[in-house]
């Protein structure tokens, strides 16, 4: 049974046609007060049941949402109920970096859990490690093989990858290696006060060649507009940019279309609305990894086959 939240009724839509079922039937109601109401139009008893919903904005709305389908569902009496949160939110706030501050990403998983979710499936978390805040199993999947198989059959030439940060380095590594380029990494301080970014240092050679900078995500697209700076100083030539989860702020879009970049390439793990895409967007979509895996996770059989592991 799969089930869609309001934040991915098209994506879910996806799945569905991948899986060739239709979606099971719910009602959303807000009331005049914000309280949300779900009621499921069709039984769930014994059923392996599939709710997908992306934690995109309004976040909390659509958060709140997922937690109460869960629990309508449990208390439907499902046989298992599995989440599907293509981008999970909060998934930066995962340490103790700071005196005084939460760690949201582990409070979000044990929200998800006390709802009453058996398994959890979501695209490229932030860091792996947010995998340990869960107590029940799922499959923290990537959205790299999609991607990099994409940018790979461009061909294009005399090519170098590029972290936005020395976070992504080691996914950046796995960029470079799969389509046979260098590597080159800038150094970016985040200033904590303003949230703004700051890129620092490049470490690696870009001049002469074409870039692709790699990340996971893009908001207010300050990150980005200081990597292409800097890699325009260093003498890159055509830019191209790939990052997953496009949770693109309304200023950020104003950013990038500022910006002097060829190919912008992401997925629809979140929506994006006519206003927030533009002319250079590739929006690549995840609805066939997520059917797959789906598919798996229901018949018991290996998620990782599918990426020769
Ligand atoms: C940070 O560690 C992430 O990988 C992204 O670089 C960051 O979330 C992008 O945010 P913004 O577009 O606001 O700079």
């Amino acid at each position: 049974m799969l089930l869609a939240g309001s934040a991915s009724v098209a994506l879910c839509k996806e799945i569905g046609a991948y899986l060739g079922i239709e979606l099971g039937e719910s009602e959303r109601l807000v009331f005049p007060n914000e309280n949300i109401f779900i009621q499921l139009k069709e039984s769930v008893r014994g059923q392996d049941v599939y709710i997908v919903q992306t934690m995109s904005s309004p976040l909390h709305d659509n958060f709140m949402e997922l937690l109460i389908m869960v629990d309508a569902v449990k208390r439907d009496s499902a046989g298992r109920i599995n989440v599907v949160i293509p981008y999970m939110a909060y998934t930066r706030s995962d340490k103790k970096d700071q005196p005084r501050v939460p760690i949201t990403a582990r409070l979000v998983a044990n929200m998800i859990e006390t709802a009453g979710a058996d398994r959890y499936i979501t695209i490229d978390l932030h860091t792996g490690q947010i995998q340990g805040f869960f107590n029940i199993p799922g499959d923290a999947l990537t959205a790299f093989h999609l991607m990099s198989d994409y940018v790979r059959d461009q061909n294009i030439n005399n090519l170098a990858v590029v972290s936005a940060d020395l976070g992504f380095a080691k996914k950046a590594r796995n960029w470079a290696e799969k389509l046979g380029t260098p590597l080159a990494v800038v150094e970016k301080r985040r200033l904590f006060n303003t949230g703004q970014s700051e890129a620092l240092t490049l470490i690696g050679d870009v001049a002469g060649k074409n870039v692709l900078i790699v990340d996971d995500e893009v908001l207010t697209g300050g990150t980005i507009a200081n990597v292409v700076e800097t890699l325009k100083r260093e003498g890159a030539q055509d830019v191209y940019l790939a990052f997953t989860h496009a949770v693109i702020a309304p200023q950020g879009v104003e950013r990038l279309r500022g910006l002097d970049i060829k190919e912008i390439i992401t997925t629809n793990t979140v929506p994006l609305p006519p206003e927030r895409t533009l002319p250079n967007m590739t929006i690549l979509s995840v609805a066939p990894l997520l059917g797959e895996v789906t598919l798996r996770a229901h018949e018991g059989r290996s998620v990782g086959e599918l990426f020769n592991e």
